[in-house]
């Protein structure tokens, strides 16, 4: 497993820094309502989230399912637990977090579940598609969320590391936006693909929040093992550098949607 790139979810700072994509983002939507848009959920009776973190997609469910939904969350980190329960149980009585680390299997009965959302957590458990598909009711629903392929490439180029090497694309190319939809396809009839065109855009006077994201970033965007990895202050030094120079940093930032539907047993 990639631990150094599951250990960037596990700082506290994820939410700080999920604000500052946000408050940087060229494209206004919410894209956890965009994924959740004209999905009926209200007679969902149990819900599973593979990869769930401190529960931030299962926020976005309020208003959608009913109070007493079984919310199933999954993930490696036992630290999410507290706050993933805390926020399940705001909209739902019953909430329910299991740590494990997921690979390509699940402990669920067949055709168990209504709907299972996986945001921005397929990339690092690919091979448990066909046991998603397996899990939900013949008439239930994936939501997934991921990142493309693209993402940060200008960052990665100014720092004269070639995509293939970064390890952040090498692990966004297990499911991603560019490959997601034919991913899901192998074991569901129906795949929507909805794309999420955004830049991240920092000025000059944005230096603090721009600093915040490559600090963030940089253990996923090098190769695993790069002696950079043991300098960051010199890669910020050299971050700071390039927006005092160009004046603005643009940062490639399209996500994707994929709604599947029609399940199909392998
Ligand atoms: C980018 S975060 C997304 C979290 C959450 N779904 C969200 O939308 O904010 C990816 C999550 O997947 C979890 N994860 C990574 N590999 C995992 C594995 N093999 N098994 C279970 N969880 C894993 C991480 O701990 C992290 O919480």
């Amino acid at each position: 497993m990639d631990t150094h790139l599951v250990g960037a979810y596990e700082a506290d700072g994820h939410e700080a820094i999920a604000r500052i994509i946000r408050r940087h983002s060229t494209n206004p939507a919410d894209i956890r309502q965009e994924a959740l848009r004209g999905i009926d959920l209200s007679g969902a009776t149990r819900l599973l989230d593979v990869g769930c973190g401190y529960g931030a997609m299962v926020e976005a469910l309020a208003g959608r399912i009913r109070p007493g939904v079984e919310v199933i969350g999954v993930d490696i980190y036992c630290s999410d637990e507290e706050v993933f329960v805390a926020r399940a149980r705001a909209i739902t009585g019953s909430a329910r977090f299991i740590c494990r680390r997921l690979d390509s299997r699940l402990d669920f009965p067949d055709q168990y579940f209504d709907a299972v959302i996986a945001a921005y957590s397929l990339y690092f458990f690919p091979r448990l598609i066909p046991e998603l598909a397996r899990v939900l009711k013949p008439d239930g629903v994936l939501v997934s969320l991921t990142h493309s392929e693209s993402n940060f490439q200008g960052m990665l180029a100014a720092m004269g590391v070639s995509p293939r090497q970064s390890a952040m694309h090498s692990l966004l190319s297990r499911f991603s936006a560019e490959n997601g939809a034919t991913r899901l396809a192998e074991h569901f009839g129906a795949v929507e693909s909805r794309p999420y065109p955004n830049t991240l855009v920092f000025r000059a006077e944005d230096l603090e929040d721009y600093l915040a994201l490559v600090r963030f970033k940089l253990p996923s965007l090098l190769p695993a093992g790069d002696p950079a990895l043991g300098r960051p202050e010199a890669l910020l030094a050299w971050a700071r550098e390039l927006l005092a120079r160009a004046g603005c940093v643009s940062i490639e930032k399209d996500d994707a949607v994929f709604i599947a539907t029609e399940p199909r047993r392998s």
